[in-house]
């Protein structure tokens, strides 16, 4: 099916396919054409340019008229938990009252508790909650995800999560990628047993998910009082001979040493790093490591901000995700992330626009068909309600200015 959108206000983040990620200074650039048409040809984009120079003979079968709205790329959140089980409200309230996160966490709480909700509830009702909060994020504009698994921690629960979330992935149009990180903490019976835990995700979970082809990487929470830089590696190092590429949930807390190993693997990317030392700056450059800032997860816990103008004067990309999740992040509207890496971070709307888009495309190794408007990518879309400027997307934060959002060419209701 061919569409037409006409009379858009301002067509953002216009791209060359070559651009797979931008760095450093490149970050500030956001290039757009105003007063534009964009022609889609069922799930690909198959056209642009300026109104006046829009072709007469283009036929299409359904026409959108855009008058006064902008149209950006659909967001591209790669980092999240949105498959679990139940909530956890009460260590929400626990912490208002005074209670850390650690504290809740060393008390069988945090995600131990997670991981009893979701080996109690069936595949069906978790798919069914995960659904909601899929189609509630479409609805907010985004467009491609990676989900983790890590709430398990069993064999059977982890691969449940993982077929929870190839079964999201067959039923909806997004692109979903999938994270296996059954090394998201020792469960209690391996408590004093790290290495029978270990030995459980290397020679029983890793098997099965390589042969079923649930996941494509492999992530690890590599932190104090979870798993340390030696168990990562041994982890990373099994999870690259089944064929998966590596992904780090890093520096949350404490620095001690992960991105160090995580660049050693080759890691896609290296997520957190609240927590940083001039050495990890350091060893991010000259790496393909994508570093991936959670300004919910800092907001929500009331911990530091990813240092992101640190990370970009040094030359580095940075890739902004939501971290969806029951404990640390209860939100997966990628709009508060943008704006709150503008208010929080201190970055410009074009670096936010640009880390939300096509880095986080890179950040899921999609960048070669999705994070931007290029002739031949996915018709993953967000067209705006009318707005003034693109600095208007971050400014207002907690409106919702999208007027519809499109996956594959579709209008998402
Ligand atoms: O990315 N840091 C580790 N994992 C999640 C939170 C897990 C939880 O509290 O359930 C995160 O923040
Ligand atoms: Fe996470």
């Amino acid at each position: 099916m061919k569409t037409l959108i006409i009379n858009i206000k301002e067509l953002i983040q216009v791209r060359d396919k070559s651009v797979l990620k931008v760095s450093g200074a490149e970050m500030a650039v956001l290039p757009t054409i105003k007063n534009a048409y964009l022609v889609l040809q069922n799930d690909l984009i198959a056209d642009f340019g300026f109104m006046e120079d829009m072709p007469e003979d283009l036929n299409p079968e359904k026409c959108i008229d855009a008058y006064g709205k902008m149209v950006l790329p659909a967001w591209c959140d790669s980092h999240t938990h949105l498959v679990y089980a139940g909530n956890r409200e009460q260590e929400f309230v626990d912490r208002i009252n005074g209670l850390s996160y650690e504290e809740i966490a060393n008390r069988g709480g945090g995600i131990l508790n997670s991981a009893k909700k979701l080996n109690e509830t069936s595949e069906e009702e978790i798919y069914d909650q995960s659904k909601v909060r899929l189609e509630e994020i479409m609805r907010l504009g985004t467009g491609a995800l990676e989900i983790k698994s890590g709430y398990g921690l069993t064999v059977d629960g982890e691969l449940k999560m993982l077929r929870v979330i190839q079964k999201l992935s067959n039923n909806y149009p997004i692109t979903i990628k999938a994270s296996f990180l059954g090394a998201h903490a020792f469960p209690l019976e391996f408590a004093k047993n790290h290495q029978g835990y270990i030995d459980l995700i290397i020679n029983e979970m890793l098997p099965e998910i390589a042969k079923n082809k649930l996941a494509v990487y492999i992530d690890v929470f590599c932190e104090m009082g979870y798993f340390t830089v030696e168990e990562t590696e041994q982890i990373l190092e099994a999870g690259i001979r089944f064929g998966l590429i590596p992904k780090i949930h890093v520096n949350q807390f404490n620095s001690i040493g992960g991105i160090k190993a995580g660049i050693k693997y080759n890691a896609l990317t290296v997520d957190h790093l609240e927590v940083m030392k001039s050495e990890d700056i350091e060893a991010l450059k000259n790496s393909k490591t994508m570093p991936v800032a959670l300004p919910s997860c800092s907001y929500f816990l009331g911990i530091p901000y990813t240092l992101s103008r640190e990370l970009i004067s040094s030359g580095l990309a940075l890739a902004l995700a939501t971290d969806y999740n029951p404990g640390s992040t209860p939100s997966g509207n990628m709009n508060f992330v943008v704006s709150t890496a503008c208010i929080k971070m201190k970055l410009t709307p074009e670096e936010a626009i640009n880390a939300a888009t096509i880095n986080g495309a890179y950040a899921m190794g999609i960048s070669k068909t999705h994070g931007s408007i290029t002739i031949g990518k996915k018709a993953n879309l967000i067209i705006t309600k009318p707005i003034s400027s693109y600095y208007q997307l971050p400014y207002a934060f907690g409106s919702n200015l999208i007027d519809a959002v499109l996956i594959e060419g579709e209008v998402f209701i």
